[in-house]
């Protein structure tokens, strides 16, 4: 009978590529700074049977019987999440990201309004306006940059690109900007020319929650986040707003955008804001910034130029152009010496973004495996060693083992966990 057999006996094609990745995580630098391992107690609960429940609707107003339980870990979810973050509403149920800024915008705006976001080249994302992502086709869309010289948000610059769009909805947070966003300079802005502001969290969302960060919680009308980068819980989003949204918000989530939520993905989102609220989560956010902050001087002292010098968070760019190398080709090259990262643009770049003239690095996959400033170092070396070999297989092979040795010293996953394998 299948049921109730193992994975590897019903379908040895996918529990074999599953231990293919696993090893691929285990053995491989994980440099993508969108990426945070799960625990083992995040993992459990993504797996569990509340894959199967319908559930409609809101706790305690669903549309299906026998939601008793998962109405009990949708409130834990939102209690802890509201505990976490100092927040006054909370929705856990959009399936991602993009929906969840789908969401939002859909809860005040009206197809045509004037949204205003950071150019995607500069750090912005596609669902904060670019015409490839419905926010630029349903929404008229009006980008600000950063400034020329600092690399960094020039609230002047944006208070003027504000006054000249006049905006219904201001977006800020982003997915590859290095420095510590100010929310009450944006609050500001979003004042005088009347707008709602919207902060997308998604990246840094952790830091904001061990206060490694400053909140936008308190400035923003919404606050968006993934909550499997920094969060490091089930891949899924979460919204928070100001009460005075909540009824708008919800409707625009279930069912505007959405159907039935993932039950399963909401347990592990109460199991991740448990784990987000012990004192641990604090000195491991703290340990990704220093991660970050020593691997920017370190490849910098390489010779790399790291766009606006430096890092207050998880991420960094570096811009290889002086180098003689694209992002893409990094991205490859680094791969396959097994050091895995983003191709990424950098403020006014000249490449496309499917070429590239940098890349995107972040520490929250490394810091998870507990490794420190001293490991920074390392892997500064070793991703300059690559980068200077001019594809010389030798140097990535001799690279691959050193970074095979490193992972060793500093496991992952131990294959024994994963059900079914
Ligand atoms: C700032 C930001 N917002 C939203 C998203 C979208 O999240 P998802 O991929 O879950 O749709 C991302 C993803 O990279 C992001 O960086």
């Amino acid at each position: 009978m299948v049921f109730g057999s193992r994975l590897g006996e019903v379908d040895s094609e996918v529990a074999g590529i599953i231990r293919k990745e696993v090893e691929r995580q285990n053995n491989q630098l994980q440099l993508i700074a969108s990426e945070s391992p799960a625990s083992r107690a995040v993992l459990e609960a993504s797996a569990c049977v509340m894959t199967n429940k319908y559930a409609e609707g809101y706790a305690h107003k669903r549309y299906y019987g026998g939601c008793e339980f998962v109405d009990l870990v949708e409130d834990l979810a939102v209690e802890r999440a509201k505990k976490l973050f100092k927040a006054e509403h909370v929705n856990v149920q959009p399936h991602s990201g993009s929906q969840a800024n789908m969401a939002v915008y859909f809860s005040v705006l009206k197809p045509g309004d004037t949204i205003l976001g950071m150019d995607l080249s500069c750090g912005g994302h596609l669902t904060h306006g670019h015409p490839a992502s419905f926010s630029g086709k349903l929404f008229k869309p009006c980008y600000y940059s950063v400034n020329r010289e600092s690399e960094q948000l020039d609230f002047g610059e944006i208070l003027k690109v504000a006054r000249e769009c006049k905006p219904k909805m201001i977006v800020c947070g982003y997915s590859a900007y290095p420095r510590f966003i100010d929310f009450k300079a944006f609050r500001e802005v979003a004042d005088d020319v009347g707008a709602f502001l919207m902060a997308d969290i998604a990246h840094i969302a952790g830091l904001i929650a061990a206060g490694v960060h400053p909140s936008p919680v308190e400035y923003a009308d919404f606050v968006t986040t993934t909550t499997h980068k920094t969060l490091r819980g089930p891949r899924g989003a979460m919204i928070m707003c100001k009460e005075e949204h909540a009824s708008a918000l919800d409707k625009a989530v279930f069912p505007g955008v959405q159907g039935g939520p993932f039950m399963h993905a909401i347990a592990a989102k109460a199991v991740a804001f448990k784990e987000a609220l012990t004192p641990e989560w604090k000195s491991y956010q703290q340990q990704i910034v220093k991660n970050a902050k020593t691997l920017a001087s370190a490849l910098a002292g390489k010779g790399c130029r790291i766009v606006s010098g430096g890092t207050d968070n998880h991420l960094m760019l570096v811009d290889l152009s002086s180098k003689n190398v694209t992002g893409k080709d990094a991205e490859t090259e680094l791969g396959e010496a097994g050091i895995t990262l983003n191709k990424n643009t950098i403020p006014f770049d000249k490449q496309k973004p499917f070429i590239a003239s940098g890349i995107r690095v972040g520490t929250p996959c490394v810091t998870f495996r507990n490794m420190k400033e001293g490991e920074m170092k390392v892997i500064a070396d070793l991703i300059a060693r690559v980068l200077a070999s001019k594809d010389d297989g030798r140097i990535k092979s001799s690279v691959k083992s050193e970074v095979k040795a490193l992972c060793d010293r500093f496991p992952l996953y131990d294959l024994k966990w994963l059900p079914g394998l």
